[in-house]
């Protein structure tokens, strides 16, 4: 399947799964140096990151609690630059070590607002994760501390990323042709 077609968009195969691993597995070493003897809580960012999570976690060895939120930003392929919070954090994160887990920084509107709302609980320190980083997109200041991937500006699908709800499956990425 190098190409799909999801709605009015066709995508072609663009970044295999075994060339996703070995980065993701790259991530999962700096974290387990890094938080070595710590108790970390990871925060995934729903839906996006929920593939990129799973095998991260997986291959992360140090104590940990993981944690969920929903945020939604986009619709079709832009960015709307307001960031909806659609299900909140119910884990306590006051003077903890937080590691957000995120598909894709993109403009960084998302992980922003998501760092002012986990920062009112005053966490001990906030490091954010992410399988994808846009640099050229990019328009703030926080730093992102793991990237597994850089890429362009294009549109991506595919390993967690949708288009629109759909392409979420896919065990590859994808970029719109
Ligand atoms: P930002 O707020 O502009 O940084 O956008 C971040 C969010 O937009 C991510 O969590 C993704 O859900 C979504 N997003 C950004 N770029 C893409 C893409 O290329 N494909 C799919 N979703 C994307
Ligand atoms: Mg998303």
């Amino acid at each position: 399947m190098d190409k799909v077609q999801i709605k009015d968009k066709s995508f072609r195969k663009h970044i295999l799964f075994d060339a996703i691993h070995e980065k993701v597995l790259k991530v999962a070493g700096r974290i387990n140096e890094d938080y070595k003897k710590k108790n970390p809580v990871f925060v995934v960012v729903l839906n996006g990151a929920f593939m990129f999570a799973s095998d991260l976690l997986k291959k992360v060895n140090v104590d940990c609690e993981i944690a969920f939120v929903k945020v939604a930003s986009y619709e079709g392929t832009k960015s709307t630059g307001s960031v909806k919070s659609l299900i909140g954090l119910n884990h306590n994160i006051n003077n903890r070590e937080v590691v957000i887990i995120e598909d894709i920084v993109d403009t960084g509107e998302t992980i922003v607002a998501l760092l002012d709302q986990l920062n009112r609980q005053s966490p001990s320190q906030i490091k954010i994760a992410t399988l994808l980083f846009k640099p050229k997109a990019y328009t703030k200041d926080a730093p992102i501390d793991y990237v597994a991937m850089e890429v362009g500006n294009e549109f991506l699908v595919g390993y967690g990323l949708d288009y629109d709800g759909f392409g979420r499956n896919l065990e590859d990425i994808y970029i719109v042709d």
